[in-house]
């Protein structure tokens, strides 16, 4: 069969017949690489139809849902994130940075679950590096087999025969399939081995977990273009020098998305972090200067964490604004809020802010405890410690509502806080015990009701 060419983008996986200097799909640069393929014949559509299904369109009330068994892994967390268990037959995609603890969490989940034999293909460890580590790790290893190999073809075959109730593959960037002509890694060989998979797990109604590095940017081949083709994205993420790891559901076929996992890395391994809350909230008593607790929901779940800020005048020129777990020019825009609407004379100071336990929040919830944070740390006037805040700020200086704010609130009170601080265009349903909601308009307002009161 004679061989073809085409270019695929790195960062969205598009395919395309000649080379370009720039990917019309998503906009990126210089992400085109070439490849070979050889076509066969069968092959190519091999993601996109899920095996063993009728071909003929038929009723939904007619089709049986039975066959989305969950099997538990015996780790609330993980289960918990995956919609109640893992769905029989799934393919979920575990993505994250090198170094972060894929391949750790993956090989507890059947160290943790003896009831299960699993199967553990690792391409990038021996089995002596996987069995050191399992060591550490502790647990019970009866039931779980290890398989070092890079081929996925092999791997399936070992698989058809053992018939483990799960399989984990650690990870796509290292497996590679004969029937396509490149070096493993590459953007056709992730696709393909990834459909591989999926056919697998659809025909044995094995469920697979399946690992992928991310780089920082993202743009390096790999779990960006396979969204798409797995059932479940869980992404790993945390900072580097913070001993916390969040596991997040950004797709989820079988439950709903954005729900969120903490756990702390220890010398044996990934610990489950029940009540993240207690974790992330102030150990002192007498409020400092510069922090404020957030009241942040993520996905379903509630909860509190503080947020630090440092003010100081600029030794040089331009005023430097750093921001961990939080994003820059989120931080700028609301810094420039406080400047034009609320009179603060923040341009020449310099800015740090950070989210306590390595955290990187992306609810808008959490502006109203950044801009607290930093005038608290500006006027060093300390925040009562029972204090904590909910809502977003708009760019004239209002304080708008927050999705679910009687979560919130209900979370905040078990927790012992005395007071939140919310949007006066919040309706609040029912009561809270225990605990004194205070609505504010604006930033202004804000001011005077925390500092001048
Ligand atoms: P690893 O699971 O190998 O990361 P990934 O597969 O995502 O690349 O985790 C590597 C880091 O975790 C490594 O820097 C050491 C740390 N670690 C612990 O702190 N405690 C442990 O028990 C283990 C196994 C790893
Ligand atoms: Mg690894």
């Amino acid at each position: 069969m004679k061989e073809k060419t085409v270019w695929f983008c790195n960062n969205c996986g598009n395919e395309y017949p000649k080379w370009m200097g720039r990917c019309p799909a998503c906009g990126e640069w210089n992400t085109l690489t070439e490849q070979k393929i050889t076509p066969s014949v069968g092959k190519a559509s091999a993601g996109s139809r899920v095996p063993g299904e009728g071909r003929k369109p038929r009723k939904l009330s007619e089709i049986d849902s039975s066959s989305e068994a969950r099997i538990s892994l015996n780790n609330e967390e993980v289960d918990r994130i995956l919609g109640g268990g893992i769905v029989r037959g799934s393919l979920v995609l575990v993505g994250g940075e090198p170094g972060i603890g894929k391949s750790t969490l993956s090989l507890q989940i059947p160290l943790g679950c003896p009831a299960l034999s699993t199967l553990y293909v690792t391409g990038e460890e021996s089995e002596r590096q996987v069995k050191m580590r399992a060591d550490r790790l502790g647990g019970d290893a009866s039931n779980c087999r290890i398989y070092s190999e890079t081929l996925i073809e092999n791997v399936i075959s070992e698989a058809r025969q053992i018939g483990p109730d799960l399989m984990i593959v650690d990870s796509v960037q290292t497996m590679y399939t004969e029937s396509v002509d490149s070096t493993p890694g590459s953007v056709s060989q992730i696709k393909e081995v990834a459909a591989v998979l999926l056919r697998f797990a659809k025909e044995t109604g094995i469920p697979v977990i399946l690992i992928g590095h991310i780089t920082k940017e993202g743009s390096i081949a790999g779990p960006k273009i396979l969204e798409h083709i797995v059932d479940v994205v869980l992404q790993f993420e945390g900072e580097n020098r913070g001993s916390y790891r969040i596991l997040r559901s950004i797709k989820n076929r079988f439950g709903s998305t954005s729900e969120l996992a903490v756990f702390e890395m220890t010398g044996k391994g990934l610990r489950q972090v029940a009540n993240p809350s207690e974790l992330l909230i102030p150990m002192h008593e007498e409020g400092l200067s510069g922090t404020a607790v957030a009241a942040m929901l993520d996905g379903t779940r509630p909860f509190l964490f503080e947020v630090q800020a440092l003010v100081s005048s600029a030794v040089y020129g331009t005023a430097q604004r750093s921001a961990t777990g939080f994003d820059t020019r989120r931080l700028n825009m609301l810094l420039a809020v406080l400047e034009r609407r609320a009179g603060f004379k923040l341009a020449q100071k310099d800015v740090f802010l950070n989210m306590a336990g390595g955290l990187r929040v992306n609810d808008p919830a959490c502006d109203m405890a950044v801009v607290c944070a930093v005038l608290s740390s500006n006027f060093d006037l300390p925040i009562p410690p029972d204090n904590c805040f909910a809502g977003e700020i708009g760019l004239s200086g209002e304080i708008r509502p927050v999705a679910q704010a009687d979560r919130r609130i209900a979370e905040a009170a078990r927790l012992g806080f005395k007071k939140i601080f919310i949007s006066s265009f919040t309706s609040v349903e029912g009561k809270a015990k225990g605990i004194e909601v205070v609505k504010v308009a604006d930033v202004p307002a804000l001011v005077k009701a925390l500092f001048q009161g």
